[in-house]
């Protein structure tokens, strides 16, 4: 079996690690009792480029009790776990490509061998591995029947292949499930981004000026949780209905412009590019701190950090300290890549099991209905979702009501009024 990982010897604290995960997945849990004794998946190659933590282990680990096969590489230089990786190429015979730090041309080659499996399912977190399969291993296209993605940006670039007419096959957008967005984007990425803010800096929160830019599911999880720990909360937006509802939600609402002079810690979280510029830059205050947790590092305009700065140099694991001609400090986390995977361990389980439940669905919803399916993005079915929602609430021991027949009766109609 071929595998590149960091070292084989880490197996066994990924291990332990992977079950500590896998007790707070129990929706994911059912589902691979499940497939142990179904197999729904029996036979099927699936390439899985996702961020290699215990989480996704229990993922894979899912998908291959239900009789798939699975390659996995990393879908970010820097998410890696690498104790992980080894355990899944150790005890579970999973080919794994995944190092933690790899430099651009490994990353890439890893979705290359990934995709040597000749997939018929892609599980993608970004988009990455689709845009290489469509463009430098065309020739593997035909094998596959469907994919999945698992984040917002991902579903961004797979509706615009989808638009162009470039998409080859369907596309289950696993972001856009209820069960999936409102509590990994919301909950995960705002716990998970300031622990991995926290981790690299250990600074207060409290009393400081914290700039989130981007109030969508992931910023408003931030906002939220930074404001949780005493900040002064600051939201940048260019969504008029989004920067309304920052405000009623009792933020400070403003341009970066404005931001950039007040900030002392920076979070980015848009999906776009060259949020702070260096013009941003320039206007700082000494000490700022930049970190980003939109999926990929672009949204800090790095090369024009380094061209503003005289020197730089690493200060703690994930803070480099930039010196700027202007004779300011900017600390830069984890090169600007995600800070919530890069400094800390992502989301946490309790949120993945929804999500990875919802990427196990999916991957049975496609080759259930893989003939009907078009050449599109699609939405989990609402019943899946539900499906996730309703065992999460067992799981946590929680009933709910229902509806009375006369209940239902009454939503049902139309007469009835004051
Ligand atoms: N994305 C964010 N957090 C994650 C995690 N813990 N595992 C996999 N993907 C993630």
């Amino acid at each position: 079996m071929r595998y590149d990982i960091k070292d084989l010897s880490l197996a066994k604290k990924g291990e332990l690690r992977i079950r500590w995960a896998e007790m707070d997945m129990p929706v994911l849990r059912k589902i691979r009792e499940r497939f142990r004794e179904e197999k729904p998946l029996k036979g099927v190659r699936i390439a899985a480029c996702l961020h290699v933590t215990t989480e996704t282990a229990n993922l894979m680990r899912t998908l291959k009790d239900g009789g798939a096969e699975i390659a996995l590489c990393a879908s970010n230089p820097l998410s890696t776990q690498d104790d992980v990786a080894a355990a899944l190429v150790k005890f579970d015979k999973i080919p794994v490509f995944a190092i933690k730090g790899e430099d651009n041309k490994i990353y890439y080659s890893h979705i290359i061998s990934v995709l040597s499996i000749n997939p018929q399912i892609t599980m993608d977190d970004g988009a990455d591995l689709v845009s290489v399969l469509h463009r430098e291993e065309k020739k593997r296209l035909p094998n596959v029947v469907g994919g999945t993605e698992e984040t917002t940006t991902g579903v961004i670039r797979l509706k615009n292949m989808a638009k162009n007419g470039v998409l080859a096959y369907p596309i289950i957008a696993v972001n856009d499930a209820l069960t999936k967005h409102l509590f990994d984007n919301r909950y995960g990425t705002g716990q998970s981004t300031i622990d991995g803010i926290l981790r690299a800096t250990n600074r207060l929160i409290c009393g400081s000026y914290f700039v989130v830019a981007g109030y969508g599911w992931c910023g408003r999880g931030v906002a939220m949780r930074a404001r949780g720990m005493g900040a002064k909360v600051i939201v940048t937006e260019v969504d008029p209905i989004k920067a309304l509802e920052a405000v009623m939600d009792g933020f400070e609402v403003m341009p970066m412009d404005k931001a950039s002079k007040i900030g002392d810690i920076f979070c980015t979280l848009t999906g776009d590019i060259n949020v702070i510029t260096t013009k941003h830059m320039l206007s700082m205050k000494d000490g700022a701190i930049l970190s980003n947790s939109g999926h990929f590092n672009v949204e800090i305009d790095i090369v024009g950090l380094k061209r503003i700065s005289k020197s730089h140099k690493v200060v703690r694991d994930f803070v480099e300290e930039y010196t700027l001609k202007n004779g300011k400090k900017i600390y830069l986390l984890a090169d600007g890549r995600l800070i919530n995977l890069a400094s800390a361990e992502g989301h946490p389980a309790s949120v993945m099991d929804m999500s990875f439940a919802n990427q196990a669905l999916s991957v049975e919803y496609i080759l259930k209905n893989k003939k009907a399916l078009k050449k599109e993005v699609y939405t989990i079915p609402i019943s899946l979702d539900r499906e996730v929602a309703r065992i999460k609430l067992k799981c946590l021991n929680i009933s709910i009501d229902t509806l009375t027949e006369e209940q239902k009766k009454y939503l049902s109609q139309w007469e009835e009024g004051t």
